[in-house]
């Protein structure tokens, strides 16, 4: 890795497989050679402040994980991104984002990629969510946006809420989509 390998910005939201996202996406990605700069939202900020994975994930990247907002005064943090990769997504990031409702930092930098480099988004939801009169809407307009969405019975097929606990994600179909989408760009 140098200053000059891509940059894969990785948006974290508080949805269950985010205890993993260190050994399955950050860990990976890095061994293959790009930098990770992780933001997460603030739900998610604060489980990974409160399980110490805030500062393991800083350790290994070499760059701080963000989920506050920089002040004015300060210069941003993270490097720009290549690609920006949102995983797991809550229901909650997918429909702000799709309406594009910027209120925490991970949003900000999702928001701001879109149209300018690959945004992938994984939906880590449930039946439930899917049944809400507004998500096939919310699909529809990130797809029009050109998000490629990690979603479908073949990668993550729905189930009612609560019926599956601790299952896996699907981290490789995740790293697939990074990977062809830099790929593409470069
Ligand atoms: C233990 C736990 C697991 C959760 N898992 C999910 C999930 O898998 N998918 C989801 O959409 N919401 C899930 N939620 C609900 C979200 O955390 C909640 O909607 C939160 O406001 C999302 O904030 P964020 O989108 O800013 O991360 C979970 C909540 C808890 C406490």
């Amino acid at each position: 890795m140098t200053d000059s390998s891509p940059v894969v910005a990785v948006v974290g939201c508080a949805a269950g497989g985010l205890e993993e996202l260190r050994p399955k996406l950050v860990q990976p990605l890095l061994a293959k050679g790009y930098r990770v700069a992780v933001t997460l939202t603030p739900v998610a900020g604060a489980w990974f402040r409160e399980s110490g994975e805030a500062e393991r994930i800083a350790d290994i990247t070499g760059l701080p994980v963000r989920s506050n907002p920089r002040l004015p005064t300060d210069a941003s943090p993270h490097p720009t991104s290549d690609v920006v990769v949102v995983a797991p997504a809550t229901a909650n990031t997918v429909a702000k984002l799709a309406l594009g409702i910027a209120d925490n930092q991970a949003l900000t930098a999702v928001n701001e990629s879109m149209g300018v480099v690959p945004v992938i988004v994984f939906p880590r939801v449930n039946a439930a969510h899917a049944r809400h009169p507004a998500w096939q809407g919310h699909l529809a307009a990130l797809r029009g946006g050109g998000v490629h969405l990690v979603y479908g019975d073949e990668v993550w097929p729905l189930h009612e809420p609560r019926t599956r606990p601790g299952r896996e994600l699907p981290w490789g179909s995740i790293l697939v989509a990074v990977d062809r989408a830099l790929a593409a760009v470069r």
